[in-house]
């Protein structure tokens, strides 16, 4: 998209290109090509300063994909909500839901309007998946919204997906306050699944905290404790627990992980 840096087309949505986005620094950690000069800057610096930052994307990215075979592969869950969900790269949620379920519906969400509008280029034939460019701050405007009304039965359990995104919602914002607003309204059996930046006391966490905070406005690596306390009662942590994301339900971890990969956790969880 380097040419598209000046230049804005008419028929697209208006994307800042002087600020970095998370959605298109992701995309340039992930090898991406849908970002702008100054989120390659901001993601280079990122690497600078965290050499493990593609490690921890891609590591981000296999245990989303895992957890979303396994929800559909072991559970009877066929309706997704993706709050936060970025841009298309290779196997997104419903890809890999509809592969296994091809009747499986998913709800993608998220405020980059550059999502929205790679998104509905990918969905153009898809009738049971859809794109909201909404906040996932404002649950009410998601759940209220006409698409997520024609997608997702909210009788049935619904796998809600949370990854990589509320690290991205500061302490003030109350991200415990937006699980609470998605398991106060899904049915029993509903699945949760959460990734998250992990501090495990690394100084390095402290860090790069400084320079989200710093260059975005936001971003917080959370300790194992505050990112279960995260779901708040009436959810069973499924095996394996929190742990690292490349270990999340993965026959091919490696022995051996980086101080990086320790970095990102996931976890999934059952409405009880
Ligand atoms: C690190 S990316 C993760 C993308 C994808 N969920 C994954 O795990 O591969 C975080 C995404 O969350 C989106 N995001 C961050 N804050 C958000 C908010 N308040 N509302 C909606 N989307 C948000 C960003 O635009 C970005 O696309």
């Amino acid at each position: 998209m380097a040419d598209a840096d000046k230049q804005q087309n008419g028929n697209l949505p208006y994307f800042d290109t002087s600020r970095p986005s998370i959605a298109r620094t992701y995309d340039y950690l992930l090898g991406g090509k849908d970002n702008f000069a100054v989120d390659r800057t901001f993601g280079d610096r990122f690497i600078n300063e965290l050499p493990g930052s593609p490690v921890i994307a891609h590591d981000n990215r296999g245990a989303l994909i895992r957890a979303v075979r396994e929800i559909v592969t072991n559970t009877r869950v066929r309706q997704f909500i993706d709050l936060g969900s970025g841009l298309p790269t290779a196997d997104n949620v419903h890809q890999v839901a509809q592969r296994y379920a091809p009747d499986a519906k998913v709800v993608y969400v998220d405020n980059d309007p550059i999502v929205l509008a790679h998104g509905r280029a990918l969905l153009a034939e898809n009738d049971n998946t859809t794109v909201i460019q909404a906040d996932l701050r404002e649950p009410k405007a998601i759940i209220e919204h006409p698409d997520t009304l024609r997608l997702v039965d909210f009788s049935l359990p619904v796998g809600v997906i949370f990854s990589a995104t509320l690290h991205h919602v500061n302490d003030d914002e109350d991200p415990a306050a937006i699980v609470r607003f998605w398991s106060d309204r899904i049915a029993s059996g509903s699945h949760v699944f959460i990734s998250h930046f992990r501090s495990e006391n690394d100084p390095r966490s402290q860090e790069l905290e400084q320079v989200l905070q710093g260059s975005l406005g936001r971003g917080r690596w959370r300790t194992d404790d505050q990112i279960l306390a995260l779901f708040g009662d009436g959810f069973t942590i499924q095996e394996p627990g929190l742990v690292p994301a490349v270990e999340w339900r993965n026959d091919d971890a490696p022995d051996d992980l980086t101080d990086y990969q320790r970095l990102i956790a996931a976890v999934l969880a059952v409405k009880d």
